[in-house]
């Protein structure tokens, strides 16, 4: 992203919007000032902090040998299992001894420009509520298990703590070149659905879409359909995606270190000023220049894919 050196961007109080930056319009609501923050955190009730409770020993059923080690470590590190949704005042503090970051409640959707000021800050927003148990197997809007429970036990590992904190700064490059769509795909395919190969044939999920549901921290590094393909930056953010169902593609890094070097180092004003404006390959597609770890059946989706009862293999 190459945002460190060459960007001379002041984050330090939230930049003005180019007045030619299109951003989605969100109402913001009448009690949060332009940094989105809430007041306070939610006051969660005691069947709030039962359905985290569940959630999180589901996930314990599924993530040892499937979660990345570094994930694992940041659940240790952060005490994540203590009981009831996690207060962020302590949280930040433990995070902030480690990384340098903090969590702050938001409301469940904030403007994009906003949301990478915040991780240019080292601040990452989370969601204040909590979902029930009528959505307790599947949410379209991230929750506070998504965000705090997914995201945020990745935000104690150096690295992978700058990496987000630059995708932040490279949020308004982004916006500039009319390419958050692109920038969004590296998200999506990292920090989201991303996956690593600790050893050759040990690979494991450190996205927090996938380690925050239990069917998808298996299909994900287990199951025959879908593709897991090397990481490779120019053409990820030429790939489009799917937010409602599995991911018929997972791309895979060495080490937070190579995903690290592989965006962060880069030039992407000149990725940018060569990308087109829409995106070029299907989100099942696989390519000449992919290194391709497998290449999936796409049975699920062949069948139907979420909705039409199709077994997930
Ligand atoms: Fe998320």
């Amino acid at each position: 992203m190459a945002t460190a050196s060459k960007d001379d961007q002041d984050f330090s109080i939230l930049p003005e919007l180019p007045a030619d930056v299109f951003t989605a319009p969100l109402q913001k609501p009448a009690h949060v000032g332009n940094d989105w923050v809430e007041p306070q955190q939610a006051q969660y009730t005691s069947e709030d902090d039962a359905i985290w409770n569940d959630l999180f020993a589901r996930q314990m059923d599924v993530l040892p040998g499937r979660a990345a080690s570094a994930f694992m470590a940041g659940l240790q590190k952060l005490n994540l299992n203590r009981g009831g949704v996690p207060e962020f005042g302590k949280l930040s503090e433990d995070l902030g001894a480690l990384t340098g970051w903090s969590v702050i409640p938001v409301p469940m959707l904030i403007p994009d420009h906003v949301f990478f000021w915040h991780l240019a800050n080292r601040r990452f927003p989370a969601g204040n509520f909590i979902r029930t148990r009528e959505t307790f197997d599947y949410i379209q809007e991230p929750d506070v298990f998504h965000d705090v429970f997914g995201h945020v036990p990745m935000l104690t590992d150096p690295v992978f703590a700058d990496y987000m904190q630059e995708y932040g700064r490279a949020g308004w490059k982004a916006m500039r070149y009319n390419h958050i769509k692109a920038l969004g795909s590296l998200y999506w395919y990292t920090v989201e659905f991303g996956l690593i190969e600790e050893k050759p044939d040990d690979i494991r999920a450190y996205g927090a879409g996938i380690l925050s549901g239990p069917t998808e921290a298996i299909f994900s590094v287990e199951a025959e359909s879908p593709n897991r393909i090397m990481l490779n930056v120019d053409r990820v953010m030429r790939t489009d995606y799917v937010i409602s169902d599995l991911q018929p593609t997972y791309f895979v890094i060495e080490s937070f270190e190579d995903l690290y070097r592989q965006t962060v180092e880069r030039d992407f004003d000149r990725l940018y000023r060569s990308l087109g404006p829409s995106f070029t390959y299907a989100n099942s597609a696989v390519i000449d220049v992919d290194n391709v770890l497998h290449r999936g059946s796409q049975e699920y989706w062949l069948r139907g894919g979420r909705g039409s009862g199709a077994k997930p293999v």
